[in-house]
């Protein structure tokens, strides 16, 4: 038999087909269901991306208004869900705690259903499962940040739109057009990116008609390594670490020599750049001057330059969105939280896809362990 060709990592493999996005290494860009992602972060809400990943098409300003009325409907987290979430020690990671409440909140959502063949639900439940999620997760969020820093819950506004009431729910300030454009921005642009390690971990565990709570949970439990979304944080961690730009060369060849990753740089399918960053670049420079921070615009370019330079890999989504979200005041723990936020919208659209054309994930391995061996004492049965 002859040795079979393995794929490590799956790199390179086409696992299925998909209608959400495509993202195109050679020219370096990325579709949502046909549209550049850079022309909706100029022109659209999130909202209407959510609708766009949802349906397939931007909506109509009567298709947008329904949306956000769901959206404000569904904003605040019920009693008892925050019960449980105070039950939480205030230093879980923001991640758990997330993954942790959706779980939560899929017990609340499926309950009374008790027939396994029931659990995937059927397309208008999770169509709805998913609006609802997408407008309870800023909450969820929010609440995190400010129950670590001992603050008190702030109560979601009906007159501000989602962008705008998620850094109000967090800061509890009405937040400038600036800020709110740049977040707006980050949220469009961490929505969606095809069979990245956490969509295909909800596509996986949807093909066993799991139901649409479980496959993103298992997707936070994916997007929280570093490796995927968790470098946001890792960004800060490393600005945090060589402080100022006079400080990158000295600390890059420390860090070379010990042959650490550089966390923001690299991807498994962009090898000439991510097709995101110059739109969220963009973000962050506005946001530098907004606040009057050069020094994060000096440092940023120092270790962009000096890294391209050096290794020729190139900075993800999460190299300029760390130093954006760390101006606009949110604290490291809750950058990846706030990637779950985004990305829910195209997990769902991704759950829903596979659900209308199942097949369940299940590759084959390759063995490399002991031979067959045998239990001494063993008798066969006669
Ligand atoms: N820093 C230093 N070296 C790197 C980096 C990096 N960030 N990224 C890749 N390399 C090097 C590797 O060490 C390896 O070198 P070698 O061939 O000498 O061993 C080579 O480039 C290939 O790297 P792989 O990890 O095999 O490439 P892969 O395509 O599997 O990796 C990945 C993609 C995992 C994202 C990688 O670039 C990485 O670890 N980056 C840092 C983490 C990060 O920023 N993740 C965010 C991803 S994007 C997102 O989730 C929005």
């Amino acid at each position: 038999m002859s040795e079979p060709d393995i794929k490590k990592g799956l790199a390179g493999v086409y696992a299925d087909v998909t209608a959400v996005s495509k993202v195109n290494p050679e020219t370096n860009s990325l579709l949502y269901r046909g549209y550049p992602v850079q022309e909706l972060a100029g022109t659209q809400s999130f909202e209407a991306v959510a609708y766009l990943l949802w349906h397939g098409e931007l909506p109509t300003g009567d298709q947008l208004a329904e949306l956000r009325a769901v959206e404000r409907a569904n904003r605040a987290i019920p009693a008892d869900v925050r019960e449980f979430i105070d039950a939480m020690p205030t230093s879980a990671h923001p991640m758990d705690e997330v993954r942790t409440v959706v779980s939560l909140l899929g017990g609340f959502e499926t309950a009374g259903i008790d027939n396994v063949l029931d659990a995937a639900g059927t397309p208008a439940e999770n169509l709805d499962r998913s609006v609802r999620l997408f407008a309870i997760l800023p909450a969820i969020v929010a609440y995190g940040q400010r129950r670590r820093h001992g603050l008190e819950i702030i109560e979601p506004r009906e007159d501000l739109d989602y962008a705008a009431n998620f850094l109000w729910m967090t800061f509890g300030e009405e937040p400038a057009p600036v800020v709110v454009d740049a977040f707006n921005r980050s949220m469009i642009l961490y929505a969606e990116h095809s069979f990245n390690a956490s969509t295909f971990t909800a596509r996986v565990i949807t093909s066993t008609l799991s139901d649409l709570y479980s496959g993103v949970v298992g997707a936070i439990g994916a997007l929280k390594g570093p490796l995927h979304g968790g470098a946001n944080e890792a960004v800060l961690h490393i600005f945090t670490e060589i402080g100022s730009a006079e400080n990158v060369v000295p600390w890059l060849d420390e860090v070379l020599a010990a042959k650490r990753k550089i966390m923001g740089f690299g991807h498994r399918v962009y090898k000439r750049g991510d097709s995101r960053v110059p739109t969220m670049k963009l973000a962050l420079d506005a946001l530098v001057d907004h606040y009057d921070r050069p020094d994060v615009a000096a440092l940023y370019d120092a270790l962009e330059s000096e890294f391209v330079s050096r290794k020729g890999i190139y900075p993800n989504l999460d190299y300029p969105s760390g130093p954006a979200y760390s101006l606009m005041g949110f604290d490291t723990l809750t950058f990846t939280p706030l990637f779950i936020a985004a990305r829910i919208t195209g997990w769902t659209a991704h759950i829903m896809e596979q659900q209308a054309s199942n097949a369940l994930i299940r590759p084959l391995s390759a063995y490399d362990g002991p031979d067959e061996r045998h239990v001494e004492g063993y008798e066969p049965d006669a």
